[in-house]
């Protein structure tokens, strides 16, 4: 079983499909996002505000190397600046979970948990800027992606057992 990364804008729902894949297969997931903050003992809002950007992105690339080297048959879901890392492709078969900007926003937005979600994700928190990002980003997504999952609208469950169909083909 080759692993299988999840890639995608903030807040597309990663999350939600990856603890899907899980419920319906024998996969273990692992986040890039919850190995970083576990290596650091500190959140990533907190790292992002004391270190800046380029150090989360230094220990992204430290965590792409790791997972290269050292991890097999498992479901990694990563953080929406995960896929720059160079070696993404040599870590398994790529998913992205792709949405439109305005969908995506409005699935945050309408989460119990909106406001959280929001402030734990420093490069959301002006709009206008994430709109740029997202715009910035799609081509490099849908470049690198092996399998393109549309989520609009689609619940996780439904979305995880369309990723389980397609990636037996890779696997
Ligand atoms: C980031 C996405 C975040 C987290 C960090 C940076 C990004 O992960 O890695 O805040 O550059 O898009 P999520 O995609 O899980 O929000």
């Amino acid at each position: 079983m080759k692993n299988i990364v999840l890639i995608g804008f903030m807040g597309v729902g990663k999350g939600s499909v990856a603890r899907e894949i899980v419920r319906n297969s024998d996969y273990i997931a692992i986040d890039t996002d919850d190995l970083i903050e576990s290596m650091e003992n500190r959140k990533i809002k907190m790292i992002f505000e004391k270190e800046g950007e380029k150090y989360f992105r230094k220990l992204e690339k430290h965590v792409a190397k790791w997972l290269e080297k050292s991890v097999h048959d498992t479901l990694i879901s990563t953080g929406g600046g995960f896929y720059m890392q160079e070696n993404l492709k040599k870590i398994g078969t790529i998913i992205l979970l792709d949405s439109p900007f305005e969908a995506i926003m409005k699935r945050i937005k309408e989460h119990p948990n909106a406001e959280k979600k929001l402030k734990k994700r420093p490069l959301l928190k002006n709009l206008k800027e994430a709109k740029e990002l997202y715009n910035e980003r799609r081509s490099g997504y849908l470049e690198l992606a092996d399998i393109i999952i549309d989520v609009t609208n689609k619940n996780p469950e439904i979305c995880a057992k369309e990723i389980l169909k397609k990636v037996k083909k890779y696997a």
